[in-house]
């Protein structure tokens, strides 16, 4: 991606930063105290111009209100322009720079970028990334993403995406946690950890918990489509995993797309003042998500652009990420008083305490260097830890008579499109990553078997033709075992891929009819970024593996898995429906007033009668080599009060033959609440190593956080009742027990 601003500025240097002439200059000073004499100093003008962010690159959203290179440039000496997203690189990032502190008081700008999943190594798919439990591997790749992109000049990621979704349909699935706002509170929390570290040391940049809120809800999964939440529901699902991220320390949140309550996001007092800065104590800034401010009129909620900049910082927003509208009005309505200084203030005064906290003030060119971003860029180091992220989130969903791990001598025939197509492996949310540095599971294959064979079985729009098929049979009929690899291409996945089918094209349904048919066993290996509906595939194949959209080392890790180096372990985060009728659908429902499970209910229960209530694979699933057994659950006590620690003990066997890594689950239900609560609720995991034949004793401790739920006032409550404890291997397959809360 090239800076489009393309003109060469990077000769020129700055003298006027080395002179600390006020007390803003002054390193020695605290922040509180360099912000405010800056603020003292600055214009109106000035102030809204910090909340002015451009789009300095590729474009990541439509073009609105356009602004020429040569006036945008303008703008930036001039003090106009608060940050730019999308520009990156030293080259570039040094030179924008290099505009910005010629302005009048020489305040540096912020760059902003999406880091998703990776800024040049390219992890898996957060969602994918998600199913390996393992939060510190989490936090580390996070971190890596991090040292690449700030050693590329980039300040800021807009990631963690904290939207729990229920529904595949919607695109952006691919970059969340999945369904569960406990664990998904978790893996945003140790997100915003890697990203930004210790801000100090060059090598963070600063986190945006992102789409504030409840935009995981666009109904029938329509991109940018209405939302409609009770409040209960927002504070127990919903809101869980963005207060995580800011309670992790998250610097920046991002406004969502979404209207909640009937206001748009980016205007909504309660989500933006009441709940995060007051209830939550969110000191950073809030930037609007791409011309979301400049979309309230669409909504339906501002008049023009002047009422939607007035709208958006009364609510609590602050910087106006490419509506071009704060800047433009903010003087005029603090003219006209309908703002006040001190509101001005408040929200220029917070994005330039962020940029204090980087260091900009005192070095502006902090993060350029171009020998270090030669040198951290795709190390070898940097791709081995993508490799081990890629492993630990390859989901094993079926395995029949241990068809998996394949014997490395035996005769495979490779079959499907994807295996060998570089462009489908990346998604849009890739960085700087390309294509052509990753690894195709033909090619990852070949480097582990050498008796292999490919075709591609069907095109590249998931079609297939009798020739395709043809060549397929010959292929599997010479091989010993067949490995087709089956899905959707990456660049279905993210913004603005909604999909109303996300299941198995008939093409590739009829590719996987015709090899059952050779009587060879048949391996299929799922690429998609969000569960697909398998049913009609399921019963076609021995073993089915969800691979996933794995990012540079997609190829190794998918190879690695399935010839047995790597022992599969990871769980997924997101329920895989059974058809597309029970969208959404997620474990942790409530009971309805006629459960499926109750007898004697005659016809009379919620059902569908031409499919199964259950998915095809629940929240939580996932097979490995090994098998494990788990005994009873033993509790401390069938009683407790609400101040008491509840101890939850369980056994779990390894009875395979290999070594594996087990993630044992513990859910909850309250069985009566003045809010009703859901069947099963994740309220703890634990991920272990197990040996072969070795049994392991996991506990548990369970207090007051765990057992009180929200209401709708967002009050935390605790109240006394039946209670259940499961732990298991999944959010299905659970042993029970009881006990009561008094
Ligand atoms: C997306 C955000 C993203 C922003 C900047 C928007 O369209 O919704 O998630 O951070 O663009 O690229």
């Amino acid at each position: 991606m090239k800076f489009i601003f393309g003109i060469a500025l990077c000769s020129i240097t700055v003298n006027s930063f080395a002179q600390t002439k006020f007390p803003y200059q002054n390193p020695a000073l605290t922040i509180e105290k360099r912000v405010a004499d800056l603020l003292g100093r600055m214009t109106v003008e000035e102030k809204a111009g910090q909340l002015n962010q451009l789009n300095g690159g590729a474009f990541t959203g439509p073009a609105v209100n356009n602004v020429g290179q040569n006036e945008k440039i303008k703008m930036v000496q001039s003090g106009a322009v608060g940050s730019l997203l999308n520009v990156v690189g030293v080259a570039d990032t040094r030179a924008i720079q290099t505009e910005a502190v010629k302005s009048r008081l020489h305040i540096p700008l912020i760059f902003g970028y999406d880091v998703i999943h990776g800024y040049k190594t390219i992890f898996p798919i957060p969602l994918a990334e998600a199913c390996s439990w393992d939060l510190e591997a989490i936090e580390k790749n996070s971190s890596i993403a991090a040292k690449e992109a700030s050693a590329a000049g980039v300040h800021w990621t807009f990631a963690p995406m904290c939207d729990v979704s229920n529904d595949p349909r919607w695109g952006r699935v691919m970059e969340g946690a999945g369904e569960d706002p406990y664990y998904a509170g978790l893996v945003s929390a140790a997100r915003v950890k890697g990203f930004q570290g210790n801000l100090n040391d060059n090598k963070h940049v600063l986190a945006c918990v992102k789409h504030f809120a409840a935009y995981g809800l666009v109904e029938a999964g329509r991109e940018y489509n209405q939302v409609d939440v009770s409040r209960v529901m927002l504070w127990n699902k919903y809101l869980p995993p963005y207060k995580a991220a800011v309670n992790a320390g998250a610097a920046t949140v991002m406004n969502a797309f979404s209207v909640v309550d009937g206001v748009p996001a980016s205007a909504n007092k309660y989500l933006v003042t009441d709940v995060l800065k007051n209830k939550w104590g969110f000191k950073g800034f809030v930037v609007s998500d791409w011309a979301s401010f400049g979309e309230e009129i669409n909504h339906g909620y501002a008049e023009d652009e002047k009422d939607a900049a007035l709208k958006s910082l009364q609510a609590g927003s602050m910087m106006d990420m490419e509506s071009k509208i704060s800047q433009k009005y903010l003087p005029e309505l603090l003219k006209e008083k309908k703002i006040t200084t001190q509101q001005l203030d408040e929200a220029a005064g917070k994005i330039l305490y962020q940029k204090f906290r980087l260091g900009l003030f005192d070095d502006p060119f902090k993060f350029c260097n171009e020998a270090n971003e030669k040198a951290v860029m795709f190390t070898a180091e940097n791709r081995a830890i993508a490799k081990t992220a890629a492993e630990k989130s390859i989901v094993l969903l079926k395995n029949n008579n241990n068809i998996l791990p394949l014997d490395k001598n035996k005769k495979v025939a490779l079959i499907g499109f994807y295996a060998n197509s570089k462009p489908d492996l990346f998604d849009f949310w890739i960085g700087q990553g390309n294509s052509n540095d990753a690894v195709t599971v033909y090619e990852g294959l070949k480097s582990k078997i050498s008796n292999i064979s490919f075709c591609n079985g069907y095109n590249g729009d998931n079609s297939s033709s009798e020739t395709l098929i043809n060549e397929a049979i010959q292929n599997a009929t010479a091989a010993d075992v067949v490995v087709v690899n089956i899905g959707i291409s990456g660049k279905m996945a993210g913004e603005d891929r909604s999909l109303a089918y996300p299941q198995i094209s008939d093409g590739q349904i009829a590719l996987l009819k015709a090899l059952q048919k050779t009587g060879k066993p048949v391996v299929a290996l799922v690429s998609s970024a969000r569960p697909l509906i398998l049913t009609l595939a399921e019963p076609l194949v021995d073993a089915l593996v969800q691979g996933w959209i794995l990012g540079t080392e997609h190829g190794n890790a998918v190879a690695s898995m399935l010839v047995g180096d790597y022992n599969p372990s990871a769980k997924t985060v997101m329920t895989f429906p059974y058809a597309i009728g029970q969208i959404p659908i997620y474990y942790n429902h409530f009971n309805t007033g006629r459960p499926t499970t109750t007898d004697g209910l005659g016809n009379w229960y919620s059902r569908y009668r031409d499919i199964p209530n259950e998915p095809l694979y629940p929240f939580g699933y996932g097979l490995s080599y090994t098998s494990y057994d788990y005994s009873e659950v033993k509790l401390s006590s069938s009683t407790i009060t609400k101040s008491a620690t509840l101890k939850v003990t369980i056994n779990v066997k390894n009875t395979g033959l290999m070594d594996g890594e087990e993630t044992v689950q513990l859910y909850i239900r309250d069985y009566a609440a003045s809010v009703i609560r859901p069947v099963k609720e994740l309220k703890a995991f634990k991920k272990i190593m197990i040996k072969a034949g070795e049994t392991k004793e996991v506990s548990f401790s369970l207090t007051k956080d765990d057992l009180s739920f929200y209401d709708a006032d967002g009050n935390s409550i605790i109240e006394s009742g039946k209670f259940s404890v499961f732990v298991g291997p999944n959010s299905r397959d659970t042993k029970k027990a009881d006990f009561i809360l008094n």
